[in-house]
């Protein structure tokens, strides 16, 4: 045996070490571009930018759009008339009808149509059995409400000529000024107009034509159609008109070219947010190249993107077409409401008040183009001017977030996969021997019979009612996973049924469409079809799917679909759905169906079985505008790395301020190994997400939080204690959320619209209307952070009282065991601190009030508690307290939101007497007053049924001010209920 020289022992001893800590660290592998199309390989996009570069590069450019003003109605809040485009070479016109509604609730909506020629009918290309018209259905599945059109709504006077004015809105402070010729519109607010339409002339409607057969250019053997490649000499682009290539697959379009495309403006407004979901920051860059910004537009094309990457517009899983701008006190937005392949470019401009000026009070307009390649050009136009009222509007078309059951927003624990039931007994029996909370198991695609939705592996899964039946001891779920691609092998009985009964997605050609996902050759369901849907519900009644309890609960993934061996590994856009409408129509929304599909049949499950009213829970990958009514959704493969911890923090905000609040990230990152300080520091974070689950990929090693060892675990656990502790103050969020769409993650601008510093600021936020701001350590080796805080306003440190005052930046230090939070003065924040296993074990639990005191010396907030899991609360089975800190007369009191109603339901009345003995066991005062410093009690009075039961006192305990920290006071037991009114006296 050689033996080693000291050196190359050395050199070996660090290689050890080096390979030691790689199998730690994974490095930040990136996305396989030349998979996903960029602007120019996709044709009606690479069209819609050069129209849109040949417009604005010439001062005489007129848009060839026109409103006939003999065809202008206006009646009852909708106008209805026709716009004439102007084929360009061509004396030709064609006639798009248009419509403009305005909604009582202030939201404006615009929708340009396509009329029916030819006969009545476009002309296709070949005998395609593609439904000959322009897909008008999203709103069947987006919109459930706030369409009611306004009666305010009326022609204003003193129109310009060329125009059709409509005043609405509140008090008719919102104005429509509608220009005949170029047709555009401007939407003012008081006046001042907020966004335009069409005022770059960039509005495109791809008229269908016939195809005229021209001479084909000669093609090398083997060379693929090049996206524009005819086009060189002729005047459009028709390259790609009536089909297209990519990575080896041919889209046949059989409409040819039926892009809509349109520029909305919003003048002076210097950041927009939303259009999620993209890995990058919160306020939206600009895409048409240059220092820092992006050369693509935002793409919104829901696709598995492998390995995704950082910083991007490229498309993720899902698509929310909604954008917000902002600028200082106010917010308006637009939701361009089409399912199919959208891209948006976003240019800003600057322009100058003054010539003079040498650019002071220059401001800033942000400009606009969106692009879709088929469906109507429909439009809906919210004005402000706060950011709830954009994101409230938004939200009551679109649908409030789902209530989730209780245990849906405490912790969840998943990996790819626990591979026995066995296993999954193990990992729960070492959470409660470790003494770490959790709720939910999750099991991924492993757990099937070869794949198979709706069977268990007989080997590895012999038992899981048993399995289930141990979880359920300590209220905990099970969540599997059921994915829509269908594997197609002989005695599966539901790919038989998907086949006999013909559920699923067909080709171009109209047969069953086939394709590769995990299972190898697989259908699709076809969410879009009633009878699919009615099918899809049967599969999962306890006694076809047998092996599922009431605990069990379902994840959907890869529904954009994902398909490994399809175009841009989703679906062929030639592929034909219920109805006849082609996958290119139906594409973003396609996810939303599945999950919807998923979400009635847990509903159908157990109301079937026992008239259960239980809340389903469904985890979806994919969503649309809609899917918030749904369930969660979570931000798919991401990566074991620091990047893309810190990444995780703006993508949710985004879906915060979209609607979709229920979002999570995989913590710990799916991809690879985290190192303990990465996983520690994402748990920290994760305690902060709405949907709160740790993931891991099938190649990773395991980590369960007791794995990591001391100090990590005794961190992790300290996390998730603290998610625990404040889950009164999560589910308060939720059912904010639930009722107005409000964000549970608030950023900067959304709590402080007045304040243009903070517009861009998406690494901290605020939590629900608690008052918590949090600012999650997502940087490797960091020992502080800095917080920005915008208001003058206290701030304390969540868990020692220091005490800050803004406005400014404050630094803090974060060591490992530290996560950043600050309580903003003027709250009262709800809590249950004893430690449980689950959160259905802190059911009866006590409760513990912050009051927050801040610079007014008052502070305030609400509680909302029902049973955690049933529609009861539907029926007034609930508790909605309102708590109020008043300096004036020291006193804090509980005041109720319920609808005081003289007769109360049975299920009011169960609920209340059920929690009657859950009690108020701890007030803490935060910046209590000096006053108070030899005070040694407090008054306490308590109303039951409405009397008052006189006073007692309780005890007061004083903390005095330490350098930096505010003064403090308990009060212990002041033997109250949680759920009735009460008053103590600190007087
Ligand atoms: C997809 C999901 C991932 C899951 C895996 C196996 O990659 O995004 O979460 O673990 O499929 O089902």
């Amino acid at each position: 045996m050689a033996v080693l020289g000291s050196d190359s022992r050395r050199w070996s001893g660090l290689l050890l070490i080096f390979v030691f800590l790689c199998s730690f660290i994974t490095p930040v592998v990136t996305v396989k571009h030349e998979n996903f199309k960029k602007c120019d390989q996709s044709g009606f996009c690479k069209r819609n930018r050069a129209y849109a570069d040949a417009a604005l590069s010439t001062s005489s450019w007129q848009a060839p759009y026109s409103l006939d003003p003999a065809s202008i109605k206006f009646d009852n809040g909708m106008l209805t008339g026709s716009v004439v485009k102007t084929i360009v070479n061509t004396a030709e016109t064609v006639r798009l009808p248009l419509t403009i509604a305005f909604y009582e609730s202030g939201t404006a909506r615009v929708t340009l149509d396509e009329e029916r020629r030819q006969k009545g009918d476009i002309v296709l290309r070949h005998d395609s059995k593609a439904k000959k018209q322009r897909y008008n259905e999203a709103e069947k599945w987006a919109i459930v409400g706030g369409t009611t059109l306004s009666q305010g709504a009326a022609t204003s006077k003193g129109a310009e000529k060329g125009t059709t004015n409509i005043s609405y809105g509140p008090a008719g402070t919102f104005e429509a000024v509608i220009r005949h010729s170029p047709f555009g519109i401007d939407f003012k607010r008081n006046g001042e107009t907020q966004i335009q339409f069409n005022n770059r002339g960039l509005l495109n409607v791809e008229h269908w034509r016939p195809k005229v057969e021209k001479p084909v250019e000669e093609k090398k053997e083997g060379e693929e159609a090049v996206v524009g490649e005819s086009a060189k000499d002729t005047e459009e682009d028709e390259g790609t008109w009536w089909d297209e290539s990519f990575g080896g697959s041919t889209d046949s379009k059989p409409k040819g070219p039926e892009a809509v495309a349109l520029d909305i403006s919003f003048p002076n407004y210097q950041h927009v947010f939303g259009v999620a979901e993209h890995a990058g920051p919160l306020s939206l860059k600009e895409t048409r190249g240059g220092d820092g910004k992006y050369s693509e537009p935002y793409r919104l094309y829901n696709s598995d993107v492998f390995e995704y990457e950082m910083d991007s517009p490229m498309t993720l899983y899902g698509a929310i077409p909604f954008m917000q701008a902002q600028k200082k006190d106010s917010t308006v937005g637009v939701f361009w409401l089409n399912a199919a392949e959208t891209w948006i470019d976003i240019t800003k401009s600057s322009s100058s008040t003054n010539p003079l000026s040498l650019g002071i009070g220059s401001k800033i307009t942000t400009n606009t183009h969106w692009i879709s390649e088929s469906g109507l050009l429909d439009v809906f136009i919210f004005l402000g001017p706060k950011p709830q009222d954009v994101v409230g509007a938004y939200t009551e078309l679109t649908g409030y977030t789902q209530l989730p059951q209780q245990f849906a927003i405490a912790y969840h624990q998943c990996r790819w996969n626990y591979v026995t039931d066995e296993d999954v007994r193990d990992v729960d029996r070492k959470f409660d021997k470790n003494r770490i909370p959790y709720d939910v198991i999750w099991l991924d695609i492993e757990y099937t019979e070869g794949k198979k939705y709706f069977t268990w592996d007989p080997d590895t899964f012999a038992n899981p009612l048993g399995m289930e039946k141990q979880l359920d001891e300590h209220e905990r779920k099970l969540v599997a996973i059921i994915d829509p691609h269908i594997k197609n092998e002989g005695n599966y009985p539901v790919v038989d049924e998907l086949k006999s009964k013909d559920l699923a997605v067909h080709n171009k050609d109209g047969n069953i469409y086939e394709g590769w996902c995990w299972p190898g050759s697989s259908h699709w369901v076809d969410c879009f079809n009633p009878a699919a849907h009615t099918w899809w519900k049967s599969l999962f009644r306890y006694d076809k799917f047998k092996g599922t309890a009431k605990n069990t609960w379902i994840w959907n993934d890869m529904n954009e679909p994902s398909v490994f061996n399809g175009p841009e590994t989703t679906m062929p856009k030639d592929n034909l759905h219920h109805g006849g409408w082609e996958h290119r129509d139906v594409h973003n929304i396609n996810g939303m169906t599945f999950q919807n599909a998923t979400y009635h049949a847990i509903l159908a499950r157990d109301k079937e079985e026992d008239k259960a009213n239980v809340r389903p829970f469904v985890l979806t990958r994919s969503f649309y505008s809609g899917s918030q009514r749904l369930g969660a959704m979570w931000t798919g493969d991401n990566q074991a790395a620091w990047p893309h911890l810190e990444a995780s923090i703006p993508m949710l905000l985004s879906m915060g301020i979209s609607g979709f609040p229920f979002a999570g990230a995989d913590v710990g990152g799916f991809f690879g190994n985290p190192s303990k300080e990465l996983l520690t520091r994402w748990y920290q974070a994760g305690a902060f997400y709405p949907f709160f689950r740790g993931h891991a990929h099938i190649d990773t090693r395991r980590r369960e939080p007791y794995l990591a060892g001391e100090p990590y675990t005794q961190i992790i656990t300290q996390a998730l204690r603290l998610r625990y502790s404040l889950l009164p103050a999560w589910y308060t969020a939720f059912h904010e959320a639930h009722t107005n769409g409000a964000p549970i993650l608030r950023p900067n601008y959304y709590v402080h619209p007045g304040d243009e510093k903070g517009f861009a600021i998406d690494d901290q936020f605020y939590v629900g209307s608690t008052g918590l701001l949090a600012k999650p350590v997502t940087t490797e080796g960091a020992d502080g952070v800095d917080i920005y805080l915008a208001d003058k306003e206290k701030y304390f440190d969540y868990f020692d009282y220091w005490m800050y005052e803004g406005p400014t930046t404050v630094s803090l230090a974060a060591s490992l065991d530290t996560i950043p939070l600050l309580m903003q003065g003027g709250h009262i924040i709800p809590r249950r601190d004893r430690p449980r296993r689950s959160s259905g074990l802190m059911r009866y639990d006590p409760f513990t009030l912050v009051v927050v005191i801040g610079n007014s010396g008052d502070a305030e907030g609400t509680l909302y508690l029902d049973d955690g899991e049933s529609f009861d609360y539907e029926e007034g089975a609930f508790i909605h307290r309102r708590f109020e800190y008043k300096s004036a007369t020291s006193t804090l009191m509980s005041e109720d939101l319920a609808a005081a109603s003289a007769s109360p339901s049975r299920k009011t009345k169960d609920y209340l007497k059920a929690m009657e003995k859950v009690r108020v066991e701890k007030v803490i005062v935060v910046g209590a007053p000096e006053s108070w410093k030899s005070k040694k009690e407090v008054e306490v009075s308590e109303e039951l049924a409405g009397k008052s039961s006189g006073t007692k006192s309780a005890e007061l305990e004083w903390h005095g001010k330490e350098e930096g920290k505010a003064a403090w006071a308990v009060v212990r037991d002041p033997g109250i209920q949680i759920g009735a009114g009460w008053k103590i006296s600190f007087a």
